[in-house]
């Protein structure tokens, strides 16, 4: 039984407020959230977010994981599904070259073309010595370190995304070698500048071992682990017959709910990226590796 003070205190609660907002006009509306979750497209995978709940809006997710476990091609598969619903996305590479991605794209039979004509979708290639130097540049100008702007050093201006695609991290990092102060100050405005502007982003990260085993990676960065609201790992699966499959964990993200396990992916030529979510890899057995 609800008690009647308990009650009427929930009807307050509900009840319309008058006041300035509700006379405004819409030209002057408050600016609303207009979504508080964002999924991935992949079905089995936004599976993994129990109801109500998805990748928060505006998060940085780390998209981890080994040489060719499949990390280009589940942040493709991302930028897919969210250029069906209309999002604007960026991709900026520092690895593959333009025409490769969108080749990839154009393989799995995504509307790579189709998106890049109604504008929702940029594939840029940058150079991480470009930007290394940029920064060194930019920081000695500034003298005191922390004054940097990095929109200036990466972003295009005539160009205001939904989403951003990271690839990679490691390439950026490993342009800052013997610089990592500096990798590190870069990274804490890089973080800075997405949460600013509300982007969501992946930031795609080459490990050699993943990272749930207690690893570190202090050539990246140990800053950036905990500057992202998620982890999505991609794992090598070497089977005892020889067989090399894929597997996939999300592994941390902040404000949401989604159940923690490890299943099995695949990537099909001319078909895309395909998660199976009730294919779970139980950790401790003897039949398969994780890598
Ligand atoms: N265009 C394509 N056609 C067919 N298969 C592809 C294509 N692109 C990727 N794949 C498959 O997906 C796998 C994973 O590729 P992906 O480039 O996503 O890995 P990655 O983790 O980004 O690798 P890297 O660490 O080298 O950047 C490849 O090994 C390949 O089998
Ligand atoms: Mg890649």
């Amino acid at each position: 039984m609800v008690k009647k003070s308990v009650k009427k205190a929930i009807k307050k609660v509900n009840k319309p407020k008058k006041g300035k907002l509700t006379k405004k006009t819409s030209k002057d509306k408050p600016k609303v959230e207009k979504e508080i979750f964002i999924k991935t497209g992949i079905e089995g995978f936004d599976t993994f977010f129990d109801k109500g709940y998805g990748i928060p809006s505006g998060a940085s997710v780390l998209i981890e994981g080994g040489p060719g476990s499949g990390k280009t091609v589940f942040c493709l598969a991302t930028v897919n599904g969210l250029c069906k619903l209309g999002k604007k996305c960026l991709y900026m590479s520092f690895e593959e070259p333009e025409d490769r991605l969108i080749g990839h794209m154009q393989h799995f039979k995504w509307d790579v073309d189709g998106f890049i004509k109604k504008g929702l979708l940029r594939i840029k290639r940058f150079d991480a010595i470009d930007v290394s130097r940029s920064v060194e540049a930019l920081l000695s100008a500034a003298k005191k370190e922390l004054l940097i702007e990095v929109d200036p050093v990466l972003f295009p201006k005539d160009f205001s995304p939904d989403f951003i695609v990271i690839d990679s991290l490691t390439s950026i990092a490993s342009a800052f070698s013997g610089h990592e102060s500096r990798f590190r100050i870069y990274m804490e405005q890089l973080f800075r500048y997405l949460e600013k502007n509300k982007i969501t982003n992946f930031l795609i990260r080459e490990v050699s071992a993943p990272s749930h085993i207690g690893t570190t990676f202090k050539e990246q960065g140990d800053a950036v682990s905990f500057l992202s609201d998620g982890i999505i790992i991609l794992y090598n699966v070497i089977y005892n017959d020889g067989i090399r499959k894929v597997a996939i964990e999300l592994l941390k993200m902040r404000g949401s709910s989604f159940k923690k396990k490890i299943v099995e992916a695949e990537i099909i030529s001319g078909k895309g990226l395909f998660v199976y979510p009730d294919k779970i890899l139980k950790r401790g057995h003897d039949d398969f590796q994780l890598t």
